[in-house]
């Protein structure tokens, strides 16, 4: 199978880890995923399968303020988090400390109580178990304000969310219970208003272990895109519930068990080769997709014309071919080798001053 647009994004995609290496993230937006949904739909369970660290999670609202979750793969050395939001940064080695330290950073930036704020928190997570990732947890959707919240929240939330999911950069995972009506979603309406065509919307399905009985085929039917069709399609995977938490289950744990759970399954199984159910398979599908967003495409190559004009205002810039940098060298070399011996010879020289 060939794919020519894959395969002419693969050179970029490497680029793009050297270009983050020497910091020009500031430049060009690279990629993140961002999860949307109700309150407890299962976004920080799904950002946690993924990412391997243990988030805050739980029901009513838990996530409370924007968390950046940056993940960087080292080739080998020790798990190492730093967190930082307004005039805050510590780093720790515990990865057992997350949870407590963004519920710290929560409690420090929106108060107490039930309230949200927009600060960002950022965690970076340095370990060689992780991939390079970005991800952005949000506050869940909520309509009817809870005691100690303001009247408007519904409102400041989704103004919240929509910050972070416009950008063109943002893959948006939408997450949607399996046992309550996806007609209803606000979050699916949210994700249609700033990407309507669905480039970079993919659906994600939780909770498919407290489907009702005899709703298994409804939900199948919203899988297979014959309720809500989306150009990217639906993943359904299984989390840990509460009582898996209470029981402290460990995640890989929790991903074997997934495994089974759908390969055991009456109505699912089919969907575990066609790559459409567990979390192995969201790893796989959101890998695909950060390769082939094409405004990256589009950007890098405005930023390469760019210092491509730069580099014209110099005298002569390096070659951009690899075969000719040999000869380049030697070139500037041998000029500067005969300024010096200009220079020794009559005291001044026209290039060196
Ligand atoms: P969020 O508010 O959208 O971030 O939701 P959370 O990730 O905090 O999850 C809310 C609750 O649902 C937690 O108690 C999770 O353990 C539970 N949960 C999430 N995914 C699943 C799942 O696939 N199956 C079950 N049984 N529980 C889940
Ligand atoms: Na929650
Ligand atoms: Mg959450």
């Amino acid at each position: 199978f060939h794919n020519p647009f894959i395969e002419s994004v693969r050179p970029l995609i490497e680029l793009i880890d050297s270009l983050r290496l020497i910091g020009i993230d500031e430049d060009i937006g690279l990629p993140s995923i961002a999860v949307v949904g109700d309150q407890s739909s299962g976004k920080s369970s799904v950002l946690e399968a993924l990412s391997g660290i243990a988030l805050p999670r739980g029901s009513g609202i838990v996530t409370r303020c924007p968390l950046q979750l940056k993940l960087h793969k080292i080739k080998k050395g020790p798990w190492s988090g730093t967190i930082s939001y307004r005039d805050n940064k510590e780093t720790f080695q515990d990865p057992l400390k997350v949870d407590h330290l963004v519920r710290e950073a929560q409690n420090k930036l929106a108060g107490n109580t039930v309230e949200i704020c927009e600060d960002l928190i950022t965690l970076e997570i340095s370990s060689p178990d992780v991939c390079d990732l970005t991800l952005i947890d949000l506050p869940g959707i909520t309509r009817v304000p809870v005691h100690g919240q303001p009247e408007d929240i519904g409102k400041q939330i989704k103004a919240l969310i929509e910050k972070f999911i416009s950008k063109r950069e943002t893959i948006i995972l939408v997450v949607v219970p399996c046992n309550i009506d996806i007609a209803t979603t606000e979050a699916l309406r949210m994700a249609q208003d700033v990407d309507p065509e669905g480039h970079r919307t993919l659906a994600i399905l939780t909770k498919p272990d407290l489907i009702d009985r005899g709703a298994e085929a409804d939900v199948l039917n919203i899988v297979q895109g014959k309720v809500i069709p989306l150009s990217k399609g639906y993943i359904v995977v299984r989390c840990r519930g509460q009582s898996d938490i209470n029981n402290k289950i460990p995640l890989a744990k929790a991903m074997q068990t997934e495994i089974k759970f759908f390969r055991n399954h009456r109505y699912f199984s089919f969907l575990l080769n066609d790559g459409r159910a567990s979390t192995q398979c969201l790893a796989d599908k959101l890998t695909k997709e950060l390769k082939s967003l094409p405004y990256l495409t589009e950007q890098i190559q405005t930023r390469l014309l760019i210092v491509q004009r730069e580099l014209k205002n110099y005298e002569q810039g390096p070659p951009m071919e690899e075969e000719m940098m040999g000869p380049f060298l030697s070139k500037i070399t041998m000029k500067f080798s005969d300024s010096i011996n200009e220079l020794s010879r009559t005291g001044h020289s026209k290039h060196i001053n």
